[in-house]
């Protein structure tokens, strides 16, 4: 059976469309053939979704120096159903700010710290004014973390 990797990313912009659009193609790159993708709004998703994953990445805008009021919702919701049943669970985080992102950082691991998820790499923060790099950076976040899960490597 093929192992589930959820993304959950909030994307109110072209730009952050892009960056979650070239996450999900990063996952989905040619010869990763074990693993299943599924993209959501964190609106959308919820605990029976990351109850059903071997992997998460995070995406978030950072507004008035937090991550989404959407991510966070999402985290009120998931908390307690997923806290005795998702440690250990292996997540990566991006996040897309206009020229800070360290509140957004902070919020999200102390959120991550109390489930006990696990970090595959420090934040890609996609900082200051667009750049292309950034949608590139994003694919090659999910192709790591698709990999590595195929591999069992996380
Ligand atoms: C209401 C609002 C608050 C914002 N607050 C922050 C902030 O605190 N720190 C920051 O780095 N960027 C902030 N931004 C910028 C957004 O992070 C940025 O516009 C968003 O990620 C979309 O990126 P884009 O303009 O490339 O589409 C804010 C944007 C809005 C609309």
């Amino acid at each position: 059976m093929k192992k589930q990797l959820l993304i959950v990313a909030h994307a109110p912009s072209d730009n952050t469309q892009a960056l979650r659009d070239a996450v999900a193609r990063g996952a989905g790159a040619d010869g990763i053939e074990g693993i299943a993708v599924t993209v959501k709004p964190p609106l959308e998703a919820g605990p029976q979704d990351v109850l059903a994953a071997q992997g998460i990445i995070l995406g978030t805008t950072e507004n008035l120096g937090y991550m989404s009021g959407a991510l966070k919702d999402f985290f009120d919701r998931v908390y307690y159903p997923c806290l005795e049943e998702t440690q250990g669970l292996p997540y990566a985080l991006y996040i897309r700010a206009g020229h800070d992102g360290t509140g957004t950082r902070r919020g999200v691991e102390t959120i991550v710290t109390g489930l006990r998820w696990r970090a595959i790499q420090d934040p890609l923060i996609c900082q200051g004014e667009f750049r292309d790099s950034f949608v590139a950076d994003c694919e090659q976040l999910g192709t790591l973390m698709a990999a590595g899960l195929e591999a069992g490597v996380f």
